[in-house]
């Protein structure tokens, strides 16, 4: 018998670039590059591409959760088929994370590889999905369930693509640069931001490349990674329970304050980070644009209603966890990993919260 190991090649690199061109600048320099295929979000298209005159092949991607899908990714197939696309063919990404999670996909199956060049222009695409190698569709219902591992070769970033964003979108992006400023325990850009409101090229550069770091020390998701999480098992817990009437950045600035919550009862934290956090969370809860709107759900009789019915069922069918949760605190010193063996004290925990009606601090 003959027994061997084999250590294969792994030279991943990804780019990335921040680009002070304007948004306009920066397509007509991407659309001259050779051996290339456009996949551009709908509305990104209609914004910045509609009147320009384009001899490269394009798709126009339907970005909505329902067509992150095998579906859509079918068509899109058959487009790079018909263009006679190869392995050597960059595939351009125009779009936010819905847009960069398919097209990475796309380019992490077609030929099984093509080169991959993202341009995302949402800011949560900017400092978060575009980022890390993640690909993904969603299939019956299930967010993510298909995907790879499959970064980029590449990463453009333009903020000049913010300035045609709604102000809810802008609100998901800021409240994970809050949750990456929060992992490496910035409180002073934290508070900056979330007075001015508006993020530079800096910061964008700080926050992404804080992310690309994090991902590039374990790409396939088995520690560090980890961390991202911050504020998103509660998340999905509220997203689940207002079936998506809470978005998605809402929710993580809800599950951060109840990660923050969940830290003072298990007593992680000291007097002073105690009312740091409280400080900002707070701030960054006001921040939202549809902050009424999305209380009212958050803190109805028919969430709470569905909580004591379904949370047992939620944290369990959660993907990432096996018997125990692991919950992504807040300690004195840093973020942390902590282990809850005990679920029905966080089925309580939730079920208090959302009694509570919090009272945001004036
Ligand atoms: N792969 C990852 O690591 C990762 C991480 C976080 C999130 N995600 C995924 O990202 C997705 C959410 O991404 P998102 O928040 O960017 O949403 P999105 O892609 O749905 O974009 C939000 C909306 O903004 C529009 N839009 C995009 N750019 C615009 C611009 N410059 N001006 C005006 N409108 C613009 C889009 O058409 C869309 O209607 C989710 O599917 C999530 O699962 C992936």
């Amino acid at each position: 018998m003959f027994k061997q190991s084999c250590q294969f090649q792994s030279n991943l690199i990804t780019e990335l670039e921040i680009s002070n061109l304007n948004a306009f600048e920066l397509i007509n320099r991407v659309l001259s590059m050779d051996n290339t295929l456009f996949l551009i979000d709908e509305n990104v298209y209609q914004i910045y591409f509609a009147g320009l005159q384009i001899d490269k092949p394009c798709y126009i991607l339907k970005a909505e959760e329902q067509h992150k899908s095998l579906y859509q990714s079918q068509e899109i197939y058959n487009f790079l088929l018909t263009n006679n696309c190869s392995r050597n063919h960059y595939i351009v990404v125009f779009g936010g994370g819905i847009s960069t999670d398919i097209g990475a996909w796309i380019a992490s199956t077609f030929k099984r590889g093509t080169k991959l060049l993202l341009i995302p222009t949402t800011l949560l695409a900017m400092i978060d999905a575009a980022l890390g190698g993640k690909t993904a569709l969603n299939h019956n219902g299930i967010k993510n369930l298909i995907g790879s591992f499959y970064p980029a070769d590449k990463i453009i970033i333009c903020p000049s693509f913010l300035q045609s964003l709604p102000a809810d979108e802008y609100y998901n992006g800021l409240v994970e640069c809050l949750k990456t400023l929060l992992i490496i325990q910035d409180f002073d850009k934290a508070n900056k931001l979330l007075s001015e409101k508006i993020i530079n090229e800096d910061d964008i550069y700080l926050i992404a490349n804080t992310k690309l770091s994090i991902c590039a020390n374990d790409l396939y998701d088995k520690g560090a990674r980890r961390l991202l999480n911050l504020g998103h098992s509660f998340a999905h817990i509220i997203e689940s329970l207002s079936d998506n009437a809470i978005p998605h950045g809402a929710a993580v600035a809800w599950g951060m304050l109840f990660a923050y919550e969940y830290s003072l009862k298990k007593k992680l934290l000291d007097i002073e980070k105690t009312n740091q956090l409280k400080d900002l969370l707070n701030k960054l809860i006001k921040a939202s644009p549809s902050l009424y709107q999305h209380s009212i759900i958050l803190f109805s009789n028919i969430m709470l209603d569905k909580a004591k019915t379904q949370i047992h069922h939620l944290i369990l069918n959660d993907k990432k966890n096996n018997g125990s949760l692991k919950l992504i605190l807040f300690d004195t010193q840093q973020i942390i990993v902590y282990q809850e063996d005990n679920i029905e004290e966080v089925e309580i925990f939730f079920i208090n919260q959302l009694k509570s009606r919090y009272q945001l601090e004036k």
